[in-house]
């Protein structure tokens, strides 16, 4: 098969990546996409550095297995804890995924930006260079949100779980002013609508989905390859769970939400 027409490949520890991949099929609709969520090993973000590289090395040995062109790192968690080593690694374009903090920036909106996230996401020296990149011209603040992408996971988007765990978070920041929430983790971008059902509806949720799928389109055309085809790309979804149901909630939330 020429290299062009061979699938992308994305990852996630589980069904968070899939909004990143439902941005990269917008913006790259002739592609093929291989994904793979790795539910049975979420969450990611609590985990221990070593423990996460075996993880994601596994998996992207799945993702090389199915002879994909280039891998995009549908998790930040991961992006932060094992891309430079993935990049050294394979000789494939590896795009990663990291807080949006610029565009947050760029709006001036007076007040805090919180920066949700896993705890690893935040402790990695990754998003502190992003930080202290930015950390002059805003009020950036690291709100590290473990346990949330678990309830994401459980697929009921709309749990009251979900709405008791976000109630509880955010609090203390509920009548001060907050500039924009920043969503690190690309699990959270499925419950958007619940964290502006407690936050004020006007203040800016951003997350990294859309300019992480044209950088990732970016990449394809420096390294000559972009399909050539016409018509629409196949989506494939595996999950390490192999459980059904996952699939088909999977496949839902490419469609629906
Ligand atoms: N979706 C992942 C991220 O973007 C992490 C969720 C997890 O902790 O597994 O960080």
């Amino acid at each position: 098969m020429n290299g062009k027409e061979k699938p992308i490949g994305v990852f996630d520890s589980g069904i968070g990546g899939l909004s990143v991949l439902k941005q990269a099929v917008k913006v790259l609709p002739n592609e093929d996409f291989i994904y793979f969520g790795d539910s049975k090993n979420a969450p990611y973000g609590t985990k221990n550095l070593d423990e996460l590289k075996k993880l994601v090395s596994n998996v992207v040995e799945f993702l090389i297995s199915k002879k994909v062109k280039a891998i995009l790192v549908a998790c930040n968690t991961a992006t932060s804890a094992t891309v430079d080593d993935l990049r050294k690694n394979y000789d494939i374009p590896i795009i990663g995924i990291e807080p949006a903090l610029k565009p947050a920036v760029e709006l001036h909106r007076e007040g805090k930006i919180l920066v949700m996230a896993t705890p690893v996401t935040l402790s990695e020296k990754k998003f502190n260079i992003l930080m202290e990149k930015y950390k002059k011209d805003a009020d950036i603040v690291p709100f590290p949100c473990g346990g949330l992408a678990e309830l994401i996971e459980k697929g009921d988007l709309k749990s009251k779980e979900i709405t008791k765990y976000l109630t509880e978070k955010l609090k203390d920041y509920k009548s001060s002013k907050i500039a924009s929430i920043v969503l690190g983790c690309t699990h959270y971008p499925f419950i958007k609508s619940q964290i502006h059902e407690i936050v004020n509806k006007d203040i800016p949720i951003i997350d990294g989905s859309l300019g992480t799928s044209k950088q990732l389109k970016r990449q394809l055309i420096n390294l000559n390859l972009l399909s050539e085809k016409q018509e629409k790309g196949y989506v494939h979804i595996y999950n390490s769970l192999q459980d059904p149901k996952v699939n088909d909630l999977s496949y839902k939330l490419m469609t629906n939400v």
